[in-house]
């Protein structure tokens, strides 16, 4: 399959060339080059399908059995999924006044980043250990996507890890089970920024610096890898064939938002024919609110919330959104982006405005709503959900600001355990609920460095990678 840039080129590269890419060299995030089209015949044949048996029919699509054939995509698949504490990896709890919840936390981080992290290092690896190379992921994360690259990739030779957090903006738990991990090819930085969109910027800085990202294999295990945004794909598909009573009848999937990795794999899932609606739900940092608003993208400043995985001003998928709102027209692509690096700000074209309107229905919550909807769904069902998991939830209650969910049939998606996330457990006065993966994390083994206010973070970041390489050369 062929890639294209979301800004115009066309780079004619493998998906193992994709894998370890994370801009192309005009600065645009990859996206195949045709979106395969699924037949009625082919969504009812699925529709009794397992998640697992669903993602080796989907990633084929994407995955050419001449890279990798169809039984060691099999094997790799299931080396992945095998270590989630359930199953089938994930599963639906079907609640009280028709709340179809998806439980996408069943992994070693308990976030549904483990879903398309888990499958992704496994391919990675398989084409490190073919090619006998290193390579160097730098991800930025809000908190749950830098757990989950280092503990899918822990034990797997010539990769090293570099994450960097924005220190004291996340929540506890999820930066202990980033800061004890104890290996030597993983490397964590706690960096003094408002939120991960600073680290996001600053890496991209390295990032479209070609001749260095060439030299020393740099890519990253964030949602700009085309492989976590086709993983992510299945899901949707899976959420609907559960939730449709009939196939072909249309079901709203109801999203947290922060990067919009996640909005991206359900709009191509809808773009290969499942008659999905999406919703997106923010918590109080409202970018999709906004621009439906407004018709304007804006470089808001990030606010901190109770649902701190989702506290990003700048959400870097809504490029690829727009990329394939605007039928795949790179130009006007690269104008907004461009725009927006240079100015801040940028106004959408009116008829790619109103394809985003017609296209994503848009709601936030904020704190209080997200506290509420916490003991509405505890009180009712005697179920925990987490804060991210709450603001779906919240729309699906209609007690959001924006898109208020009625009529269609409806499945929120769990995007992390309420176990990784007691602060907002406690602050809904609710019990504790308690995972063996966190039970024995412990302050006292936590290992990393921090990026100070005045140091030149970029140097530094540099300086780490080359030093890598240097290691893995001996
Ligand atoms: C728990 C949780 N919910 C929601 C999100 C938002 O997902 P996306 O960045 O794909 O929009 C994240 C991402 O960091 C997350 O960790």
């Amino acid at each position: 399959m062929r890639f294209v840039s979301t800004r115009g080129k066309t780079v004619d590269i493998t998906f193992e060339e994709a894998l370890f890419t994370a801009y192309t060299e005009d600065g645009g995030l990859l996206m195949p080059e045709t979106i395969p089209n699924i037949s009625l015949a082919t969504l009812q044949r699925w529709k009794g399908l397992s998640y697992v048996e669903l993602v080796k029919e989907i990633i084929p699509l994407f995955v050419s059995t001449t890279e990798i054939s169809l039984k060691e995509q099999q094997e790799l698949i299931d080396a992945a999924l095998s270590s989630f504490d359930i199953p089938d990896a994930l599963r639906i709890e079907r609640l009280t006044n028709d709340l179809n919840v998806l439980e996408m936390w069943h992994g070693k981080t308990l976030a549904f980043k483990d879903l398309a992290m888990s499958c992704t290092t496994q391919f990675v690896n398989y084409f490190l250990k073919k090619r006998d190379r290193h390579f160097t992921a730098v991800v930025v994360t809000s908190g749950d996507t830098g757990s989950s690259a280092m503990q899918n990739s822990i034990g797997l030779d010539n990769l090293d890890i570099i994450v960097m957090f924005a220190y004291q903006k996340i929540a506890k738990l999820q930066e202990l089970m980033m800061t004890t991990i104890q290996a030597d090819n993983m490397h964590v930085y706690a960096v003094d920024a408002a939120s991960s969109d600073d680290a996001d910027e600053l890496v991209e800085k390295i990032f479209t610096d070609h001749k260095f990202v060439t030299e020393h294999s740099v890519g990253t295990l964030n949602s700009q890898n085309w492989c976590r945004i086709m993983v992510q794909i299945v899901h949707h598909v899976y959420a609907y064939l559960q939730t449709a009573n009939e196939v072909g009848e249309p079901v709203d999937i109801i999203i947290p938002v922060g990067g919009f990795g996640n909005t991206t794999s359900c709009l191509i899932a809808k773009k290969m024919g499942i008659p999905l609606g999406i919703v997106c739900v923010s918590n109080k940092n409202d970018f999709l609110n906004q621009v439906l608003k407004t018709g304007v993208i804006d470089q808001a400043p990030s606010h901190l919330t109770l649902a701190p995985a989702m506290d990003i001003a700048f959400p870097i998928n809504f490029e690829r959104i727009l990329w394939l709102l605007s039928g795949s027209d790179g130009k006007i692509v690269s104008k907004i982006m461009k725009e927006f690096r240079t100015s801040g700000s940028t106004t959408l074209p009116t008829d790619l405005m109103e394809k985003v309107k017609s296209t994503l229905r848009s709601a936030s919550a904020g704190d209080d709503v997200i506290i509420n909807t916490i003991q509405r769904c505890w009180k009712e069902n005697e179920y925990h959900i987490c804060p991210h998991t709450a603001t779906a939830v919240a729309c699906f209650y209609g007690l959001t600001e924006g898109y208020k969910h009625s009529g269609n049939s409806a499945i929120c998606l769990a995007t992390a355990s309420a176990a990784k996330f007691s602060e907002a457990v406690i602050k809904a006065g609710l019990p504790l609920k308690r995972s063996p993966r966190i039970d024995d994390l412990n302050e006292n083994d936590a290992r990393y460095e921090r990026l100070r206010k005045g140091d030149d973070w970029q140097e530094i970041l540099r300086k780490k990678i080359c030093s890598i390489t240097a290691q893995s050369k001996r």
